[in-house]
């Protein structure tokens, strides 16, 4: 189009120009039929057996908050606050503005935005519930550099989506909504590939540079049910999540060479083959022995020490974090790591256990922050999230 106006310009008659403006507005709406839709439109439906944002593919964005309740909120103000916050997402996450949105036209790209609640033990104190055994602190580890500005809460908000506007748009008008309920303890930003830069389902990479989330439950298959969804009472068709923000020390990692890398992990850099295979999602080899008879996935390896007994898997959902750097270091980077399991006492705590004990990776990696929550199911239009507990 700037060429042929370009074109006009230089020398073509008006009329002309007009007729070749005419003919390219004609191109863009055959183009425009043509196109797949925008990003932007993309809806992920809120209603359900399950809360989005937990099997849904991970969006580019990630913000997750964590809300300490006011003194005197109890059951019934709860509910009152799981009806304002259940609305605002239901219209939200559908490119439709919140009630009284102060600026709604940036509720109209969606952009695959999900908003999922969590509720911390505070949480479930308050509402008179029965608290599954698993809801409280994890234990300490000895790995662990736990600041407490960073850590805990009574609800959890992950506002997720493509579109960091767009969620930025949403986290402003759920914490306006529950500013009389709940104040901020803290906020967690986390990345990943901008939408479009990867092929949809490429496995994500972290700021190690690593393929991070190849043995992980894929959503939508039985393996992936167990994991995740709980069977329990009022938690039946939700999970928990774990949330450690586990800072990574990039800068001493870049005095270890690519093989002590991929080492630490048993994984390649390349493409997340593991040590004794060539493909991505090739299955470890644990007994394989290099010719003079070491493992070739070394005993302290991330994977080797992260792989649990049956029972004990988790699904990994992490987004990156990358700051503003302290002191004489160039970065101040991490892993929002999130973690969905039924249940988080016999999934999660017997891995992390096994890890604190050892695991190469600790050398550059340290927990600073951790906050265990119970995300109840879904609910149907007119419901709304947490009645299971406060109904
Ligand atoms: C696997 C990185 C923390 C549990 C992996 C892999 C990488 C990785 C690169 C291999 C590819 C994959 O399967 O995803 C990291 C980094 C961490 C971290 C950089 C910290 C910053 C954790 C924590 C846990 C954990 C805290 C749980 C307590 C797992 C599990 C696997 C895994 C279960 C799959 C093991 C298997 O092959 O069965 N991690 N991880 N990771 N990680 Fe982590």
């Amino acid at each position: 189009r700037q060429l042929l106006i370009g074109g006009a310009v230089a020398g073509l008659g008006a009329a002309a120009a007009v007729g070749a403006d005419l003919m390219m507005n004609r191109a863009d709406a055959a183009a425009d039929a043509a196109a797949p839709p925008m990003n932007g439109e993309q809806m992920v439906p809120f209603h359900g057996v399950h809360q989005a944002g937990i099997d849904t593919a991970a969006q580019a964005h990630g913000v997750f908050l964590g809300l300490d309740l006011h003194d005197g909120v109890e059951r019934e103000a709860l509910v009152r606050l799981m009806r304002i916050l259940t609305d605002d997402a239901a219209r939200l996450t559908q490119g439709k503005p919140a009630l009284a949105d102060s600026e709604p036209e940036l509720a109209g790209a969606p952009a695959r935005l999900t908003v999922t609640f969590g509720f911390g033990p505070g949480f479930v104190a308050r509402a008179a519930g029965a608290a599954p055994a698993w809801l409280a602190p994890l234990p300490v580890f000895g790995i662990d550099r736990l600041q407490p500005e960073l850590s805990d809460g009574d609800l959890l908000i992950q506002v997720a989506g493509d579109d960091p506007l767009t969620v930025a748009h949403a986290v402003r008008m759920l914490l306006k909504d529950a500013r009389g309920f709940a104040a901020l303890r803290w906020t967690q930003r986390g990345f990943r590939r901008a939408y479009g830069t990867e092929r949809p389902g490429t496995t994500m990479r972290n700021l190690f540079g690593q393929v991070d989330g190849t043995a992980n439950p894929e959503p939508g298959t039985r393996d992936f049910d167990r994991v995740v969804w709980s069977d329990d009472g009022w938690m039946a068709g939700g999970t928990g999540v774990v949330i450690r923000r586990i800072r990574m020390d990039l800068d001493k990692w870049d005095r270890l060479d690519r093989g002590g890398r991929e080492s630490s992990v048993g994984r390649t850099l390349a493409n997340g083959a593991p040590l004794t295979g060539s493909e991505e999602f090739d299955e470890p080899d644990f007994e394989a022995t290099t010719s003079i008879g070491f493992p070739v996935i070394p005993a302290f390896a991330h994977i080797r020490r992260a792989r649990g007994e049956d029972g004990e898997r988790i699904f990994r959902r992490a987004y990156n974090y990358d700051e503003h750097p302290d002191g004489e270091g160039v970065s101040e980077s991490g892993l929002i790591f999130v973690a969905f399991q039924a249940d988080v006492e016999k999934q999660f705590t017997p891995m992390q256990r096994r890890l604190d004990q050892l695991d190469l990776l600790n050398e550059w990696t340290t927990p600073i922050g951790s906050a265990v929550f119970a995300v109840p199911p879904g609910c149907a239009v007119g419901g709304y999230i947490g009645e299971t507990l406060l109904g």
